[in-house]
């Protein structure tokens, strides 16, 4: 398929986009400076906190944003368990059934798989991998992303 552009300047920190790519959701969020600074605290929590297994991780978002901006997310709105699409929480504090340290994330209404705001799974949900990072860069001036 062709590869699919998105102009990220818009999105505002905290709010996320949603575009399709061969026929998925792939979701694009702006995190805020906080949300990027709670991410390490999962680590603890997380199913596959450094993104090691093969399959759902390019190389380039190897780290500890999973993306090649901090600020930036691109991802597969696809749970890994069974194909449904995660819903999108943000800043909701703790919440009963969901980890203890829940900074916000997405949560599977099939089964309850939570992901954080890198698209890391936590540990003892049935999904069994963090979400899918697709091939992506940005334009020279950053504006747009290029997805595929
Ligand atoms: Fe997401 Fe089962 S499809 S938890």
């Amino acid at each position: 398929g062709a590869p699919v552009e998105a102009n990220v300047s818009t999105i505002a920190p905290g709010t996320m986009r949603t575009v399709a790519w061969r026929g998925k959701p792939v979701w694009i969020l702006r995190r805020t400076p906080e949300q990027i600074k709670d991410l390490s605290k999962n680590d603890p929590m997380l199913a596959d906190p450094h993104s090691d297994r093969p399959g759902y991780t390019p190389a380039f978002a190897k780290n500890e944003y999973r993306s090649r901006k901090p600020e930036l997310l691109v991802c597969v709105g696809i749970c890994t368990h069974l194909g449904c699409s995660p819903t999108p929480h943000f800043d909701m504090g703790a919440q009963p059934g969901l980890p203890a340290s829940w900074e916000g994330g997405f949560l599977c209404p099939c089964h309850g798989s939570t992901y954080d705001l890198a698209g890391r799974v936590f540990k003892n949900m049935p999904a069994p991998d963090n979400l899918e990072v697709p091939p992506y860069v940005f334009s020279a001036d950053g504006t747009e992303v290029i997805i595929g």
